[in-house]
């Protein structure tokens, strides 16, 4: 796949047999200075080949195939409710990275310093208010996108064969949406948050079996605490991120493998 490469080669004769401009030398130069480091062609040789790879065994789609004049659906705006999803988790994920900085999971205190350090977020740091908003917002914003998105597909009949294995990966993320909006509404650790907490034990100890075992593994016990928030920000910051991103990610690979369903 990879170019054949000399040992030795004269670039700067190469260059001088040709006729060119200052900023073509100088392109090339630069151009040559990084491949001699990088291999810089061989990798845009890889992407290329992977590019027409991948648009080769794109599916034509059912209006492609049978060239069918009516391709209005193409733009209706209802099919881009899972790609608004991907914005607005990816704002979500840039401010909650930012609102990192200077948050700290800690019931200490009163108030407690999570809250405190909120409020100190809010008033005090150059546009807080604003990042902590548009945090807030793109989860709820995701939220409901991701639901409407799951509406549209069901209502397009997009869940049918072959397209089962996304729907019930959509299912799992539709749940991991709901799971970063329960863990992140606890993070303030105000009342609002406190008493969601304590529906959240009770709905876990409710369970059969295993509700005791569920409550402790994540609520940190059966009452509210410091383990609670603990575990809280660690499902919010770094499990659920990573699986949701990774699934995003296989959600839309089969996308591209499958192509878009069409409305029947
Ligand atoms: C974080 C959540 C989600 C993201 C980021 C996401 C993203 C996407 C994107 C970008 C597409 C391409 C087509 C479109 O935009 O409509 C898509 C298609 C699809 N999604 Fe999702 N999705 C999510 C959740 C869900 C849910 C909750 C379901 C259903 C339970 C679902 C089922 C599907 C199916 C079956 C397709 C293929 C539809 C077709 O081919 O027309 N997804 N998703």
């Amino acid at each position: 796949m990879s170019l054949e490469r000399k040992d030795e080669y004269d670039h700067n004769a190469w260059l001088k047999e040709r006729d060119l401009s200052v900023v073509e030398k100088t392109y090339l130069m630069t151009l040559i200075w990084f491949d001699r480091r990088f291999r810089l062609v061989d990798y845009l040789e890889i992407l290329e080949n992977m590019y027409y790879k991948i648009n080769l065994q794109m599916p034509k789609s059912h209006t492609e195939q049978y060239n069918l004049d009516n391709k209005f659906w193409y733009w209706y705006p209802l099919y881009a409710l899972g790609s608004f999803s991907v914005i607005a988790y990816l704002v979500a994920a840039l401010t909650g990275a930012l609102l990192g900085f200077y948050y700290a999971p800690s019931t200490a205190g009163t108030p407690p310093e999570s809250y405190a350090l909120l409020t100190t977020i809010m008033a005090d740091q150059n546009f807080g208010f604003m990042l902590r908003s548009i945090h807030r917002w793109s989860a709820q914003v995701m939220t409901a996108a991701v639901f409407l998105h799951m509406l549209r597909v069901y209502f397009t009949g997009a869940y049918k064969e072959p397209r089962e294995v996304n729907w019930i990966i959509g299912v799992i993320l539709l749940a991991l949406t709901v799971g970063f909006g329960y863990t992140g509404y606890l993070l303030p650790w105000n009342q609002l948050a406190f008493w969601a907490g304590q529906i959240g034990v009770e709905m876990a100890l409710a369970v059969p079996l295993v509700g005791e075992w569920a409550a402790q593994m994540i609520f940190g016990g059966f009452s509210l605490g410091q383990p609670t928030l603990q575990r809280m920000y660690i499902l919010h910051v770094f499990v659920l991120p990573f699986v949701v991103t990774a699934l995003i990610a296989l959600h839309i690979g089969i996308v591209w493998m499958q192509g878009i369903a069409e409305p029947h």
